[in-house]
C-alpha cells in the first residue's frame, strides 16, 4: 500500500488550516451577516457560537482525522460502518460549494484586472449584471441563456491553478501554497484595514457596525446567523478539518492548533470587518446616501458596491482595487484548494485510485458542473445551491 502522505511541518499544517478557514466568507460574509444581525451586539452569540460549537466542533474533527487516518468517509466508517454516508454527506457538501466557490474565485480574478483604469466604469450594477454576467440578457423562461465566454476564462485559469497546487500533493502542492500566499494575504489585508478606517466618514460606518443593538439578541435567527457564520466561515461541518488531520504525524497537539486556526480566523474577519465598513462610511459620506443602502446581502453585491467605493477613493483607486479584489482571489484559493481536496482524498480512498487519477477526476467533473454558473442564468443557480447548502447541508451535518 503506498504510504500515507503527511504535511512537513507543525506550521505548515496550521497555515493550511487557517488558509482553509479564511475566505470568501470571511470578506464578503462577515461584515453584512455583523451588520444585520445586532451591529455590535452580534459579537455576543458570535463568540458564544465560537466556543461551543467552532472551536470544540473543530478540535473533534482534527481527532477524528488524526486518529482514524482517512478521508471523511473512510473516517466515519473506521468510527462505525453505519457512519460511512455522513463522510459521503459532507464530502458532497465540499464538491458543490467547489462548484460555485471556483467561479466566484474566477470573477475575483477578472475584477483585479479590471481594477486597472477601473474599466467597470460608472454604473458598476449595469457592469457585473449586464456586461460581466450577462443576467440582464436572459431571455424570459429562460433557464441558462448564453455561454459567458468572459467569465469562462477566469474560471479556467482559477482551477487551473487549484488543479495545478493539488496535482503536487498535500506537503509539495498545498503546503507550499499556503506557506507563500497566507503571509502575503494578511499583509495585504492590513494595508487595506489601515486605510479604510483612516479614510474620512469612516467612523460613520464603523459605528453603524460597532453600535449594538442590545434587543436584537432576543431574536433566535440571529443566533442561528451567528452559528451559521463559525461554521461556514472555521470551515466545519464539511470534511475539510477531517480529511486535512488525516495527514497530520500521530503525535499532535490537536487543541492548541485549534484554538491557533479558530483566532487567527476570527481576528481576519474583524479586520475585513472594519475595512469594509470603514470604506463604506466613506462612500455614505462622498455619496450622500445612508450607511445601510450600500450594506446588502448577496455574493453579488461585493463586485457592485466594492467598484463604486474604489471610484469614490480619493486615490490609488487602482492600487486598491487590485489589492481588495487581489486578496479576494487569494483568500478563496486557499480555501477552495482544501474544498476540493475533500472530495479528492474521498473518492481516492472509496476507487483505490493514484492522486493524480483522483485529482484529474474530480477537477475534472467539478469544472464541467461549475459550467452551469459561466452562462446568463448561472447566478440563479448559484443563489439556489449557496443556500441549499448553507441553510440545511452545513447545519444538518453539524
Ligand atoms: N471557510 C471558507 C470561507 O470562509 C470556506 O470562505
Amino acid at each position: 500500500m503506498e504510504k500515507r502522505e503527511q504535511w512537513g511541518s507543525r506550521t505548515g499544517f496550521i497555515m493550511a488550516a487557517i488558509g482553509s478557514a479564511i475566505g470568501l466568507g470571511n470578506i464578503w460574509r462577515y461584515p453584512y451577516v455583523a451588520y444585520e444581525n445586532g451591529g455590535g451586539a452580534f459579537l455576543i452569540p458570535y463568540l458564544f457560537a465560537l466556543l461551543t460549537a467552532g472551536i470544540p466542533i473543530l478540535i473533534l474533527e482534527y481527532g477524528i482525522g488524526q486518529k482514524m487516518r482517512g478521508s471523511a468517509p473512510l473516517s466515519f466508517r473506521r468510527l462505525n460502518e453505519k457512519w460511512e454516508w455522513l463522510g459521503w454527506w459532507q464530502a458532497g457538501i465540499s464538491f458543490f460549494i467547489a462548484t460555485y466557490y471556483m467561479v466566484i474565485i474566477g470573477w475575483s480574478l477578472s475584477f483585479t484586472y479590471f481594477s486597472f483604469g477601473r474599466q467597470w466604469g460608472e454604473d458598476t450594477e449595469g457592469f457585473m449584471l449586464g456586461d460581466y454576467l450577462g443576467v440582464a440578457n436572459l431571455a424570459e423562461n429562460s433557464w441558462f441563456g448564453g455561454f459567458q465566454w468572459n467569465v469562462f476564462i477566469p474560471v479556467v485559469i482559477a482551477w487551473a491553478i487549484v488543479f495545478f497546487i493539488l496535482y503536487r500533493g498535500i506537503r509539495r502542492g498545498i503546503e507550499t501554497a499556503t506557506k507563500i500566499l497566507m503571509p502575503i494575504l494578511i499583509v495585504v489585508m492590513i494595508v487595506i484595514t489601515i486605510r479604510g478606517v483612516t479614510l474620512p466618514g469612516a467612523s460613520v460606518g464603523l459605528n453603524a457596525l460597532l453600535e449594538p443593538d442590545w434587543a436584537a439578541m432576543a431574536n433566535p435567527e440571529v443566533w442561528v446567523a451567528a452559528y451559521g457564520q463559525i461554521f461556514f466561515s472555521l470551515s466545519i461541518a464539511f470534511a475539510i478539518m477531517i480529511t486535512y488531520a488525516s495527514y497530520l504525524p500521530k503525535k499532535t497537539d490537536l487543541a492548541n492548533n485549534g484554538f491557533i486556526a479558530a483566532f487567527a480566523n476570527s481576528g481576519f474577519e474583524f479586520l475585513a470587518a472594519l475595512a469594509v465598513f470603514g470604506t463604506i462610511g466613506y462612500l455614505a459620506m462622498v455619496s450622500g446616501v445612508g450607511v445601510d443602502d450600500p450594506v446588502q446581502s448577496g455574493i453579488v453585491l461585493a463586485f457592485i458596491v466594492f467598484p463604486q467605493i474604489i471610484n469614490a477613493l480619493p486615490g490609488l483607486n487602482d492600487l486598491f482595487g487590485f489589492l481588495f479584489f487581489g486578496a479576494l482571489t487569494v483568500a478563496g484559493l486557499t480555501s477552495a484548494i482544501s474544498i476540493v481536496q475533500v472530495c479528492i482524498s474521498a473518492v481516492r480512498e472509496k476507487f483505490n485510485l493514484t492522486r493524480n487519477q483522483a485529482v484529474i477526476r474530480v477537477c475534472g467533473i467539478g469544472f464541467l458542473v461549475s459550467m452551469i454558473y459561466v452562462t446568463s442564468g448561472g447566478l440563479n443557480f448559484l443563489d439556489i445551491v449557496d443556500y441549499a447548502v448553507n441553510q440545511f447541508g452545513i447545519v444538518f451535518a453539524g
